[in-house]
């Protein structure tokens, strides 16, 4: 609710701007999925095979209702990634601060064609009003502690650049709250999901 109203008129464009960037048919790894809105509203259309992981368990019934995979995971266990064509994190990288390195090369290993990241560079965290700054970071505990760190443009830039050696673009979100990173990963064959596959994601597919 906070997000919506941060981001105004803007808060659904995200969504569809990212959907653009995914052709018909592709899979998809969404990760901190929340409840699936960039799979309800954009991907279900397009056939895409779509996989949200997140360590909220409503959010991810919702999604496997909805018609897709979705499994509960805490993202900053070291676990694997299930392979995808893309493989999307949406206004999220900053619940892996103050080191986001481990998951974004986990999501790097498991992309065949490319990273997707989008993630917002203004918020009420990083204000200089002591008081705005403390109810971001409070307003937007996931349920593991306040989270008092996020990026901003520069901080968002430099750490892209410094951790990822291949061809990417970037670009400001409609509104400028979030800026969006293409990572292209050198093409690679389709690989089967690792096994074993975590027996609490099958009984999450099969709910
Ligand atoms: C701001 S919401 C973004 C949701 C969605 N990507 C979107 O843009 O609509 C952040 C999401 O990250 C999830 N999350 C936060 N920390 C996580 C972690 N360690 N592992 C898995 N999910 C996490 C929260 O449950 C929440 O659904």
């Amino acid at each position: 609710m906070m997000m919506v109203g941060a981001y105004r008129h803007h808060y659904f464009e995200r969504y569809r701007q990212i959907a653009h960037l995914i052709p018909h048919g592709a899979s998809v790894l969404d990760l901190c999925c929340g409840p699936g809105i960039l799979y309800t509203r954009h991907l279900r259309e397009k056939s895409v095979a779509y996989t949200g992981l997140d360590f909220n368990e409503r959010f991810v019934h919702r999604v496997i209702r909805a018609g897709a995979l979705g499994q509960v995971r805490d993202l900053r266990s070291d676990e694997p990634l299930p392979p995808a064509d893309y493989v999307v994190m949406q206004a999220s990288l900053y619940h892996f601060l103050p080191d986001p390195l481990p998951i974004f090369r986990r999501m790097l290993n498991a992309a065949r064609r490319a990273v997707i990241i989008a993630e917002p560079i203004h918020n009420l965290a990083t204000s200089r009003l002591p008081v705005l700054s403390y109810l971001g970071a409070v307003m937007s505990n996931p349920g593991s502690g306040a989270q008092p760190n996020r990026f901003d443009e520069k901080s968002l830039d430099d750490f892209v650049r410094r951790s990822f050696d291949g061809s990417y673009s970037s670009a400001l979100m409609p509104g400028g709250r979030e800026k969006v990173y293409i990572l292209n990963v050198p093409e690679r064959p389709a690989t089967p999901l690792p096994v074993p596959y975590p027996t609490s994601a099958i009984s999450l597919y099969h709910d």
